[in-house]
């Protein structure tokens, strides 16, 4: 994560702002806290006691760096260049940890004594009840009762590891409801617990702060893919995005580099017409979600549609606002990926690598065949997660 300040059309403003998304629109009992938040981020982070303590945890905690693992059999089935970031390697199985390090210890700095978080998949409320776990903190994590069920291992995990897992029972009973109420404990718990959000969304100062820490992602790739091709720009860089925040680590260092094309992939669940999708770009519209001013799948009346994804980490209504701005920009391009593309690219990346992706990263992957890259061409996928939490809705899809 470099803190230097390097002012460009994709970074946040002084304002809070992506262009016209962003910004904070909290109740005013949160207030206190989302400026309190604000006011200390960034010295809190270019602090060299807080670098060194984080730096040192991604080494010897996280595992960090991540390979770079070239995959030549897939590389050959498309005759082109294909190159895994291995955030699936990562301590707890995904790239949310990289965030859940830094933002505890910034919560730390700030004196916090509780942790709040959502979860979808449930690898974000794992990172968080690891790392408080590691500090001795108490930790609280909202899930939707349906994302419970279907992610079983991580709730198991989260309990072993001290956590209480909350059920969120409104709504559609996955991350946007999760979200809700973990906002709502945060209104009733306001001095002394800090909020983990798990991806690029909510208020001003979070999407800014968590693209910093999941940053590492592209800082990585970029020295790694200099020693192995001699240059350290690709020519595509794909990520799914759910919120956005492996998506935004792995864009973040190449952002302003217009030579590499940025590819979202978002999940279109059982496909775009069905009313079955979490296709925020290709069904949403300009509204506001959990704090911030973004794209967002709505009715005419501008209530939050109910979205759907196999993929509990993607079934979410809304994207961050930094994606929001790609995509109106026209600086990243995003592909609606299917429950069945999906699967299928899991099933291709297990077969051909020995590497069993989590259903998130494997939307990445299916975005291969629609790019028809060059054979002299570089991609890198940001293989956020392992599919071990996965493998129950794997197992009924298994081809014969
Ligand atoms: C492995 C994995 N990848 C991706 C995501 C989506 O989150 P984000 O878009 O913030 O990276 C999740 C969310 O739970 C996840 O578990």
């Amino acid at each position: 994560m470099e803190t230097t300040e390097v002012k460009s059309p994709y970074q946040v403003d002084e304002r809070g702002y992506y262009g016209t998304f962003g910004g904070a629109y909290i109740p005013e009992m949160l207030y206190p806290n989302v400026e309190e938040l604000r006011r200390n981020y960034l010295s809190i982070i270019a602090d060299p006691s807080f670098q060194r303590e984080f730096r040192d945890l991604l080494t010897d905690y996280v595992g960090r760096p991540t390979p770079l693992f070239y995959a030549s059999r897939l590389s050959e089935v498309y005759n082109t260049k294909i190159y895994l970031k291995r955030e699936d390697l990562c301590h707890t199985g995904a790239h949310k940890v990289n965030n859940t390090i830094g933002q505890i210890l910034v919560a730390k700095r700030l004196g916090k004594k509780r942790i709040v978080a959502e979860t979808g998949a449930g690898q974000h409320g794992v990172a968080t009840a690891t790392v408080c776990a590691l500090m001795g903190l108490e930790c609280i994590v909202y899930m939707g009762s349906i994302d419970m069920e279907r992610q079983k291992p991580n709730v198991d995990r989260m309990r072993m590891l001290g956590a209480s897992v909350v059920p969120a029972t409104s709504g559609s009973q996955t991350l946007k409801d999760a979200t809700n109420e973990a906002m709502r404990h945060w209104i009733n718990n306001p001095v002394d617990t800090h909020y983990v959000i798990g991806s690029v969304v909510g208020p001003h100062p979070y999407p800014d702060m968590v693209a910093r820490f999941q940053s590492v992602i592209s800082e990585e790739v970029r020295k790694q893919l200099l020693e192995k091709t001699g240059q350290s720009n690709p020519d595509y860089v794909i990520a799914c995005v759910g919120g956005g925040s492996n998506a935004a680590g792995a864009f973040y260092h190449y952002l302003d580099e217009p030579s590499v094309q940025l590819i979202a992939a978002e999940a279109a669940g059982q496909g775009l017409t069905t009313g079955h999708s979490a296709a925020t770009t290709a069904l949403g519209k300009p509204g506001i979600l959990h704090g911030s001013s973004t794209i967002l799948m709505q009715t005419e009346d501008g209530q939050v549609v109910e979205p759907y994804s196999i993929s509990a980490g993607l079934d979410y209504p809304g994207i961050g606002p930094l994606h929001a701005h790609l995509f109106a920009s026209g600086r990243g391009k995003f592909y609606s990926i299917t429950d069945n593309e999906a699967l299928e690219a899991a099933f291709e990346l297990s077969r051909l690598e020995g590497i069993i992706p989590a259903l998130e990263s494997s939307h990445a992957l299916a975005c291969i065949p629609k790019l028809k890259a060059r054979p002299d061409e570089v991609t890198v996928i940001c293989l956020s997660g392992r599919g071990d939490k996965d493998l129950a809705a794997y197992t009924v899809h298994l081809p014969k």
